[in-house]
């Protein structure tokens, strides 16, 4: 069974609430809950963070090492400075998935570069709320990939 961190950054604990025309409809309790379930489909397990603090993701990026095979995080809008972010990602080294609800290309300039993108599998943006479970069965995906490449041939 994979184990999985969905990681939220700030402001994304009001989602449904904040914002809808931009961020959806969908409660952040929702999408967790949703996410829960999809992964236990897949036979895996996620746990679910959410801070508006910088350290306290860095904190719960650096815990992960000892527990998750792969993370899925939205950074909200961290993803466009936090150099502390993507440090802690490269140093665990698990596959991580970055996600936004937004299409962040299709925004201000400012939120079209993200720092964290090059330290990540992957990006996905755009989808709303199903850009989470996009990522998830992308990080699903690897690491099922993973470990099939390290099974030794039977016999
Ligand atoms: C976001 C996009 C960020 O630019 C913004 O600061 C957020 C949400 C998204 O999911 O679309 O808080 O990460």
């Amino acid at each position: 069974m994979f184990k999985i961190l969905l990681v939220h950054g700030p402001n994304l604990n009001l989602l449904g609430w904040r914002e809808p025309a931009v961020y959806g409809k969908m409660s952040f309790d929702e999408i967790n809950a949703r996410m829960i379930k999809v992964a236990a489909e897949n036979d895996a397990e996620l746990r679910v963070f959410q801070s508006n603090s910088e350290g306290a993701l860095v904190d719960a990026i650096q815990e992960a090492r000892h527990w998750a095979d792969g993370i899925v995080i939205n950074p909200g809008a961290y993803s466009h400075y936090s150099i502390a972010l993507r440090d802690a990602i490269s140093a665990v080294k698990l596959p991580t998935v970055e996600v936004h609800l937004s299409n962040i290309h299709a925004r201000e300039e400012f939120r079209h570069r993200t720092v964290l993108t090059p330290v990540c599998v992957g990006m996905l943006c755009g989808f709303g709320w199903r850009s989470y479970l996009h990522g998830l069965h992308a990080l699903i995906a690897i690491l099922q990939d993973r470990a099939q490449a390290e099974t030794p041939p039977a016999g």
